[in-house]
């Protein structure tokens, strides 16, 4: 047993307040956590001055109102560690705490980043070795949420886990990682993983530790079937795949990709297919709908990933559906599922409060499509009431089936109600 999870223990039995098996903090994301990143637009090009006018922008644009909270700086903001230890900001970040009071100020969350490794992926130093000091620090700034990004923490699951040392100095890779772990025993891929979530509990008890109310999303890409642990380490949303970029391809990659993984997710835990593209300028509208639609079905974490500041009316419409978003944060908390599928044709459903229930229409092909949604199918019985949440109107009284054509790469996204409520 290590040291970490008695202290958790301890601490629960204090607080008599966690449950036995799932030690993250529930009241910190009883819905999946809304807000906005620096990384899928702005990557490394970021400053204080950009994150302020993000955040202004976050407020006029009317997406606070909506429910977005966080203000997530990503990988960039790191400078060096000094002789003492402490990990300071880079020169565009002159004064993280006014940063963070400036956040505040705007009735607003502010959010981080860092790893359990020496270093970051973009080789700027990590939390390795440095864990309680840095969540320390963070507490000291008013940091509500931090991103914990494996990256180089490999190499050390790699050593730790007995691989062959002159391998492990290839491992901070994923595919370097899969390569080395592939010719070794068995057993040393057990250990290794075990090494990772150990590194995950030990950031966990240290942001505890802090007394201040931190958000932990891990970022391990999925790998070692997070979900099944996640919770047990204090994750409040962990990334189920790789790194999304602003293509069709890879939203659905990460969207459709959870398929299965729906029981896993739940108030306090989500799983997060990554922050979403809408409005990154790559994507059709109808895919961008797509993104959105999703991420709600799927109760994802609503990381908005573009540039707040400068929105096309059509990209405001698409992050500032109310109806998509009441999906998204539905009090009950279930996330929902496929229910089934024609080929690229695929319908998914999720339960919502007071029985009602939320229906997707895919269509994965290049062309307009019509898909058939089959009550029986998604477990509805009777006629239902529904409403077009991107069309904005009700549509009547469903018996047994309704088809709709729908748009390329693109969706139609119902709520049904019992009909006569
Ligand atoms: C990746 C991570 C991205 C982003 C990036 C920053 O590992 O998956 O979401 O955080 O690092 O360098």
């Amino acid at each position: 047993m290590n040291r970490s999870w008695i202290g958790g223990a301890v601490l629960c039995l204090a607080l008599a307040a966690c449950g036995s098996t799932n030690a993250q903090q529930k009241d910190l994301a009883p819905t999946p956590p809304m807000g906005w990143s620096t990384w899928n637009h702005f990557h490394h090009d970021i400053s204080d001055a950009m994150v302020r006018a993000q955040a202004d922008a976050m407020v006029a644009s009317g997406m606070r109102d909506a429910g977005y909270t966080y203000i997530h700086i990503d990988g960039g903001w790191e400078g060096e560690r000094d002789a003492s230890g402490v990990l300071h900001p880079n020169q565009n970040f002159p004064d993280m705490k006014a940063l963070g009071d400036y956040i505040h100020s705007k009735g607003l969350k502010f959010g981080l980043y860092t790893g359990p490794g020496p270093r970051t992926c973009a080789g700027a130093p990590a939390s390795y070795g440095h864990e309680a000091q840095d969540a320390k620090m963070f507490a000291s700034w008013g940091v509500d949420y931090l991103k914990y990004d494996l990256c180089t923490f490999r190499e050390v699951m790699a050593q730790q886990s007995g691989a062959k040392i002159e391998d492990a100095a290839n491992s901070g890779s994923a595919a370097g990682y899969a390569k080395i772990m592939a010719q070794e025993p068995e057993g040393v891929v057990e250990k290794g993983n075990a090494v990772m979530e150990d590194a995950y509990e030990k950031m966990h008890q240290a942001l505890l530790d802090t007394g201040r109310p931190i958000v932990f999303s891990m970022c391990q890409y999925g790998e070692a079937k997070v979900w099944e642990w996640g919770p047990r380490v204090g994750g409040n949303m962990w990334r189920t795949s790789g790194d999304i970029s602003d293509t069709y391809a890879s939203i659905s990659a990460n969207g459709f990709g959870e398929a299965g993984l729906a029981p896993f997710a739940g108030p306090g835990h989500w799983n997060d297919p990554d922050f979403l593209e809408v409005g990154n300028g790559k994507l059709t509208p109808d895919e961008s709908r797509t993104n959105f639609s999703l991420w709600a079905i799927l109760a994802a974490p609503l990381m908005a990933g573009n540039d707040l500041a400068n929105m096309t009316p059509e990209t405001r419409s698409i992050l500032l559906n109310k109806e998509v978003i009441a999906v998204d944060q539905d009090a009950l908390g279930k996330a929902g599922d496929r229910a089934y599928q024609t080929g690229p044709l695929e319908v998914w459903s999720r339960h919502l409060s007071g029985g009602d229930l939320a229906v997707g229409l895919f269509n994965r092909t290049r062309i307009p499509t019509e898909v058939t949604l089959r009550l029986s199918a998604v477990g509805w019985s009777g006629p239902a009431a529904a409403r077009d949440l991107w069309a904005h109107r009700d549509i009547g009284e469903i018996h047994n089936e309704y088809t709709a054509m729908v748009p390329a790469h693109g969706v139609v996204l119902l709520r049904l109600s019992q009909s006569g409520k």
